[in-house]
């Protein structure tokens, strides 16, 4: 006899039971690699958790010469390779492969554009959708202004129902090509319509700091430069650059995680409470965030900023070549795999406390996480010696792998002396919930579907966050500091822990 599990309770409630309207979603780039990663095994998981609307239909629109089958065939590859669900259910995989159509486009012409405005009608009248469209750019980005404008030169923007634009990171290039984007951008969709996705804000531990900060009463009155000596913020990764040698060629660790992800990490920890967890209210506070970052100018930068390239090592031991010898990269490239920095914000909370971010590829692991360094306590009541094990209280967001919360704090060794050690304690996501979280493309997609722009940075964050960065670019396209190197598999340059020491302080070793 077999007998069936009862339901967890702690598990109810996981899936997002938000339904949008009806609507075709266009992606272009639909045969790449982001489409086939990302974008459609997240779609084939909404589906299966009934989250997408009655009527939602996909084209994908690319310069392959493909059938709605070949191009069902593809995704349907692609949903077996990198579904986060696993066995896939192909009762549910066949019906939302039914949705899928495709159309070929050249996005250098208009009458392929106006092809794709027929293949939409052709769907609204089928489908009963009241002409809503998302068009997604899953291209590289120097493409998103040219669909832009064809999809505008095509009347592609304007109608009945919704008409939203998604674009990724990085936007721009600096803070120049970043305005000229938005102008773009902006000529063609209001803001508001214009859906920038940085996935690290999807992921359920990046939302869950602003959980952690403001669903609780214990935490907020912690939060300040009272308490709280410094925060690091560690962005390392064991992968190399894969195939991407000339995208990051050009980008560097600065331009391809800290400009974006690192930098939302700062100002998901250090924003003040938003009055609701609401698009504006959420993005208001972010973007005071990015502005009261003390700019590093001149020497500052050669004082709180560091940069280095891997060369040879092992990394979880295997062998591997370092950046130069990387496919598509210059055999002399000056080109950052290791970014770190130091930087204050000048607001009442913030004042004087260094946040330390550090972000790089060929680390010793993949390890995300934010950590909340504490004041020692003002005097020492059971002496050095019964105190010399105790590390300071830390708060430890890990946004990924093993995510989940520790808060580290000084306890008695059990014996009949007084000695103190270092304890933490450890809230883990799979072991309260029982379940994995939800692929961060899943919840914005379903978000864009839906209409709610909390979790996409808005045009002013992004031309705050390049103002910070594109001084710090410059100073080291001038070799202000000197870039370093550092062999694959270790923590970065020497530079990176000397950053720290100046201060008094190391890195945690994650
Ligand atoms: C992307 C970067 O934005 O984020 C990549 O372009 C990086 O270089 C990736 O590998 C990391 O994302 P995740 O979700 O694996 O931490």
């Amino acid at each position: 006899m077999t007998v069936e599990a009862a339901p967890n309770p702690l598990a109810e409630g996981l899936h997002d039971y938000r339904v949008a309207d009806p609507a075709v979603m266009v992606i272009f780039g639909a045969t790449g690699d982001l489409s086939g990663r990302k974008l459609l095994p997240a779609l084939y998981n909404l589906a299966k958790q009934r989250s997408l609307p009655a009527g939602f239909a996909v084209v994908g629109a690319a310069m392959d010469e493909l059938t709605d089958d070949a191009f069902r065939k593809v995704a349907s590859d692609k949903i077996h390779a990198f579904s986060r669900t696993q066995p896939i259910d192909d009762r549910v995989l066949q019906a939302f492969l039914a949705s899928l159509s495709y159309v070929k486009v050249d996005f250098g012409k208009l009458e392929d554009f106006k092809a794709l405005g027929q293949k939409l009608q052709e769907l609204d009248n089928t489908n009963h959708i009241p002409g809503n469209r998302i068009f997604y750019c899953a291209t590289p980005p120097p493409t998103y202004q040219t669909i832009t404008l064809q999809l505008q030169a095509a009347a592609l923007n304007a109608g009945n129902g919704f008409h939203r634009i998604v674009v990724e990171k990085p936007f721009g290039f600096d803070l120049k090509s970043a305005r000229e984007l938005t102008q773009t951008l902006q000529k063609v969709f209001p803001e508001d319509s214009v859906y920038r996705i940085d996935h690290y804000l999807g992921k359920e531990t990046v939302q869950n700091i602003l959980a952690f900060r403001f669903a609780n009463s214990i935490f907020e009155p912690v939060w300040n430069s009272s308490l709280i000596d410094s925060v690091q913020i560690t962005v390392a990764e064991d992968i190399g650059i894969e195939n991407r040698g000339s995208y990051y060629d050009r980008a560097g660790a600065m331009r391809d995680i800290v400009q974006n992800h690192g930098l939302q990490l700062v100002t998901l920890t250090a924003m003040e409470p938003p009055l609701a967890f609401q698009a504006n209210e959420v993005r208001d506070e972010k973007v005071k965030v990015l502005r009261a970052i003390r700019p590093l100018i001149g020497e500052d930068i050669e004082q709180s900023t560091v940069h280095a390239q891997y060369t040879k090592g092992w990394v979880l031991g295997e062998q591997v070549p370092g950046y130069r010898e990387e496919k598509n990269v210059a055999p002399d490239s000056q080109t950052e795999t290791f970014a770190a920095m130091r930087v204050f914000i000048d607001n009442w909370r913030w004042a004087g406390v260094p946040f330390y971010i550090r972000a790089g590829k060929r680390l010793p692991k993949r390890v995300t996480e934010i950590r909340i360094q504490f004041k020692r306590p003002p005097h020492l009541t059971f002496g050095r010696e019964a105190m010399k094990e105790v590390d300071p209280n830390a708060i430890t967001l890990r946004i990924q792998p093993e995510e989940g919360i520790s808060l580290k704090f000084g306890a008695k060794v059990p014996s009949a002396g007084l000695r103190i050690r270092s304890v933490t304690m450890d809230f883990q996501y799979m072991t309260s919930f029982l379940v994995e979280a939800p692929e961060a493309y899943e919840r914005l997609l379903l978000d864009c579907m839906i209409g709610d722009p909390t979790l996409f940075t808005r045009a002013d964050e992004v031309e705050a966050a390049w103002t910070l960065v594109d001084p710090i670019e410059d100073a080291w396209r001038n070799a202000r500091p000197p870039l370093g190197t550092y062999a694959a598999g270790t923590w970065g340059p020497p530079a990176a822990e000397a950053l720290l020491r100046a201060d008094g302080r190391e890195w945690h070793r994650p």
